[in-house]
C-alpha cells in the first residue's frame, strides 16, 4: 500500500478530489490530512471521509521533528500540497527528496512566488492580458515554485473573464489532474 499525506489549511476542493479518486483505490490511500489552519474548511472535509487530521503548529514543523517523525512514522510515500501556504523546512526536502508536489493555480514560471496564492493570481492574470492560463504541478525544492514542473494543463481567459471565472475553470482543472498525477507517480 502508498500512502500520501495531503497538506493543506485551505477550502480542501484539492483535498475532497484527491480523497474521493483514491476510496477504495487497492494499492494507494490517503493516511492523513496535516493542516495548519484550526478554521480551515478541509478539517471539515477529512471528517467527512473519515481521514484523520493533524493540526500543526510552526513549532511542530520548524522548531521540532514533530511532523517528520510523524510523516516517517505513518509511512508517507508521497507529501501532497493542496492549498499549503507555509514553506516546507529543508529537513523535510531532504527526507522526502521527490516525493512531494504542489499544484499551482497558474503557468509557472508565470504567476509564482511568494505572494501568489488565490484569487490574486487570477487577477494578474488579467492584468497582463494572457489568453490562456492553466494549472503546473510539480516537484518541491528549495526554490519553491521553480521545482521541476510534472504536468501543466491550460485553459482560455476569455475577454469578460473574472477573477472568479478563471478560478473556477483553473479549479476544475486541478481536480481532474491532481489525483491522476498522484496515481501515476505512485505507480510509476
Ligand atoms: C488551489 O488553487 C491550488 O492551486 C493552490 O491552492 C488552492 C487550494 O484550493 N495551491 P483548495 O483548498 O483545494 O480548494
Amino acid at each position: 500500500m502508498k500512502r500520501i499525506a495531503i497538506f493543506a489549511s485551505g477550502n480542501g476542493s484539492n483535498a475532497k478530489a484527491i480523497i474521493q479518486y483514491f476510496r477504495g483505490h487497492q494499492n494507494i490511500r490517503v493516511e492523513t490530512v496535516v493542516c495548519n489552519n484550526p478554521k480551515a474548511k478541509v478539517i471539515e472535509v477529512a471528517r467527512e471521509f473519515n481521514i484523520p487530521c493533524r493540526l500543526i503548529t510552526k513549532q511542530d514543523i520548524y522548531a521540532t521533528d514533530d511532523v517528520l517523525n510523524f510523516l516517517k512514522a505513518s509511512e508517507i510515500d508521497l507529501i501532497v500540497l493542496a492549498g499549503f501556504l507555509w514553506l516546507i523546512p529543508e529537513k523535510m526536502l531532504k527526507a522526502f527528496p521527490d516525493k512531494i508536489i504542489n499544484i499551482h493555480p497558474a503557468l509557472l514560471p508565470k504567476f509564482g512566488g511568494r505572494d501568489m496564492y488565490g484569487l490574486r493570481v487570477h487577477e494578474s492574470v488579467i492584468n497582463a492580458k494572457e489568453k490562456e492560463t492553466g494549472i503546473t504541478i510539480h516537484f518541491l525544492n528549495e526554490k519553491y515554485d521553480e521545482g521541476k514542473i510534472i504536468l501543466q494543463k491550460t485553459c482560455p481567459v476569455d475577454a469578460n473573464d473574472s477573477a472568479e471565472d478563471i478560478a473556477h475553470k483553473v479549479q476544475k482543472l486541478e481536480h481532474e489532474w491532481y489525483p491522476k498525477i498522484i496515481e501515476s507517480i505512485l505507480t510509476s
